[in-house]
């Protein structure tokens, strides 16, 4: 079918901060969208698949400002570096059409037409605005709007702001947002169609703040210089300048637009499904089908976020499991539209019993015994049994089952499906017993026909995972000899494409066993290196402030002194203890706890540095008489000591000074 035939579907992915580097919750809604997309296109549908990064605002510009660096230079290094945004699609096999990134110049001239319409539509005005601010969520609220005083959406401190700005007016939109949330399915799931009203519409829609000037990293209001715009109204229009809305860089706005669905996370719902529609009423513009506000990846019952120390590496992820395997876990485990705990261990198990038991075993079998019985090729004839009925009844019913739960996002009960099947394809080998019927030569049509069957159910399974695992169902469909024409969407409900006389080429296992307990011990291992690298480098103690005068100063006698003998002292761990010579032919001795950090025979014959004239003290029983100089600082957390040693040629007993 010619592209232009096609049916249209556009879905979107929130656009991301820049800020820091992604983690798995981030990746979460990208690959649900990447198997939304695929879905479609496997359906025959004409996709767009638009995600990208929202690159402005005050956060960016002070994160910048600490790593000193131009905020431009800041985002590029986290979209475009190395591990960065890109590379993290990539690695992924993230299918996305197009890219966007607010600071595009295309998009901010074309968010400047756009504010200027509202302006000049008498939708955005000018006056002062006074609030409670939260600097991270770039967000005023009102003193109602507050949890305990802090901010409801991170709980973070909020300090009073107050600046002139220009204003959106979203009261005149309350009557027609509320109406469109509560008599359509513009918002899914349900359950926040309730929050939204209930915490935001109907307690009064306020007229929203769309200007700053408290900072510059952002698109300059080109009529009032200082202001700039809002990064909220920057960020949403992205979805349609993308395609070309008010810029001549793209041109696939009647093509796509009204976009089909936005995927979004549950805190980003009301941006979407209050102000986005009300700015597009404004701008008289079709609103967007749908937006689904699905759950977050939690762990330990909080929010992933790098300051609570949790974060999880999707790449480290990626490279222990594989991609698919991460991608699968994402969208097997958690129902797309409430929160899931994500640990390791789960993600393990789910490899271990979906993939590896369950899916990996089905297509290792089946082509290991048609290799084995056949020598790789089926012979052509067949010959069915009723217990076959009720396995390709099922199989050939899954495409209707799978696309049901597909089209309401319930990627957990696709899956779902389709692992029923695979389950039921592994109690058919059990019931049939291929190595029994292999003894006996009579009964070879009736095992060709066996695995046949279990071919076909493996193609059609691996078909229907392809929005999910695209690489490994290749790796499938090239064992079980199936071809690119009868792995399509049409031929996933049809039993019998495969050839009477497939080859099959059994390959290396796609799904291998995951060690549980070793592979925990590495992300251990991992993690903590992982917090330990994101520690200062080096921290050293402020700088005394009280100062000392000078004769007191030099009452401190510092003298030259030689290690004689040093040895642990018995019953510590941390004590060693030094005999010196400090110049007065009388040996002292000096306690000194840091056996943490020296063997008591690598510091013999070192010259070193010792404060002699402090009183005596006792520890476990021996007397101290002095203390030895060191230098004290943190490295990446851990504390480092550095005995002062000095030149050798110093004679014991010199005076420092
Ligand atoms: N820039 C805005 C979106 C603008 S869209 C016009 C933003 N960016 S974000 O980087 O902070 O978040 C992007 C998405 O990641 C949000 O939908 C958010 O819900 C999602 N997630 C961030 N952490 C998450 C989890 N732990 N779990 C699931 N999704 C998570 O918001």
């Amino acid at each position: 079918m010619c592209q232009d035939c096609k049916k249209k579907f556009y879905i979107t992915t929130p656009i991301y901060y820049p800020s820091s580097k992604l983690h798995i919750g981030h990746t979460y809604c990208t690959v649900a969208a990447d198997a939304m997309a695929r879905y479609k296109r496997l359906q025959g549908y004409d996709v767009m698949f638009l995600t990208g990064t929202d690159e402005h605002g005050q956060k960016i510009e002070e994160k910048a400002k600490a790593a000193g660096v131009t905020p431009q230079q800041f985002v590029d290094n986290i979209v475009c570096g190395e591990k960065g945004v890109l590379d993290l699609w990539k690695l992924m096999n993230i299918s996305n059409d197009r890219f966007i990134r607010t600071t595009d110049d295309y998009h901010v001239a074309a968010i400047q037409k756009i504010f200027k319409k509202m302006y000049e539509n008498g939708d955005i005005y000018k006056g002062s605005y006074k609030g409670k601010y939260c600097t991270p969520c770039e967000s005023f609220w009102t003193e109602s709007q507050l949890v305990d005083g802090k901010c409801p959406d991170c709980g973070g401190e909020v300090h009073d702001a107050e600046e002139e700005a220009y204003f959106f007016r979203l009261s005149k939109y309350a009557p027609r947002v509320r109406e469109l949330l509560t008599t359509t399915d513009f918002l899914e799931p349900k359950s926040r169609v309730n929050e939204m009203v209930n915490n935001f519409i109907d307690p009064g829609l306020e007229d929203l703040c769309v200007s700053r000037t408290s900072f510059t990293w952002g698109v300059p209001v080109d009529f009032d210089p200082g202001h700039v715009v809002y990064v909220w109204i920057d960020a949403l229009f992205n979805y349609m300048t993308a395609l070309g809305f008010e810029n001549d860089r793209h041109d696939d706005l009647d093509r796509y637009w009204p976009c089909d669905v936005h995927f979004v996370g549950k805190e980003i719902v009301r941006f979407h499904s209050i102000i986005w529609p009300a700015m597009l009423m404004s701008l008289d513009l079709p609103l967007p089908k749908k937006v689904y506000g699905h759950g977050w990846l939690i762990m330990d019952g909080g929010k992933m976020s790098k300051s609570k120390g949790n974060v999880v590496d999707p790449y480290v992820l990626a490279e222990m499991f594989g991609v698919d395997a991460l991608r699968f876990f994402l969208l097997r485990t958690f129902p797309f539209g409430s929160d899931g705990n994500f640990s390791n261990e789960l993600l393990i198990n789910t490899i271990n019993i979906d993939l590896a038991n369950d899916l990996g075993n089905l297509v290792s079998r089946t082509t290991a015994m048609v290799e084995k019985y056949f020598g790789g090729t089926l012979p052509a004839e067949r010959q069915f049994a009723d217990i076959d009925d009720e396995l390709i009844l099922m199989l050939t019913g899954l495409r209707g089952r799978y696309e049901a739960q597909m089209e309401k996002f319930q990627f957990q009960n696709a899956l779902d499906e389709v692992f029923r099947c695979i389950q039921r394809s592994n109690k058919y080998i059990d019931e049939n017993t291929p190595w029994t019927l292999a003894k006996d030569e009579a009964n070879r049509t009736r095992l060709a026909t066996v695995m046949y069957n279990l071919l076909e159910s493996v193609r059609i399974c691996a078909t229907l995972l392809l929005p999910f695992m695209p690489d490994s169902c290749q790796k499938i469909f090239a064992q079980i000899g199936a071809t690119e024409d009868i792995t399509t969407w049409d031929t996933a409900k049809t039993w019998g494409k495969l050839s009477e006389t497939v080859t099959v080429h059994k390959g290396e296992a796609i799904f291998p066993r995951v060690d549980t307990a070793k592979a925990i011990e590495q992300l251990e291992a991992i993690e903590q290196a992982q917090k330990k690298a994101a520690l200062p480098a080096l921290e050293i103690e402020p700088l005394e402030e009280q100062p000392v005068d000078f004769d007191t100063f030099c009452k401190s006698d510092f003298r030259a002194v030689k290690v004689k003998a040093c040895e642990a002292v018995k019953k510590s761990d941390k004590l060693l203890r030094f005999t010196l010579d400090d110049g007065t032919g009388t040996d002292r001795q000096i306690l000194s706890g840091i056996h943490k950090y020296y063997e008591p025979e690598e510091l013999v014959g070192k010259t070193l540095v010792a404060i002699v004239n402090l009183p005596p003290r006792k520890m476990m029983g021996l007397q101290s008489c002095g203390m030895l100089l060191s230098a004290v600082h943190t490295e990446r957390g851990e504390e480092k000591l550095n005995l002062i040693m000095i030149d050798d040629n110093i004679p014991a007993g010199a005076k420092l000074c």
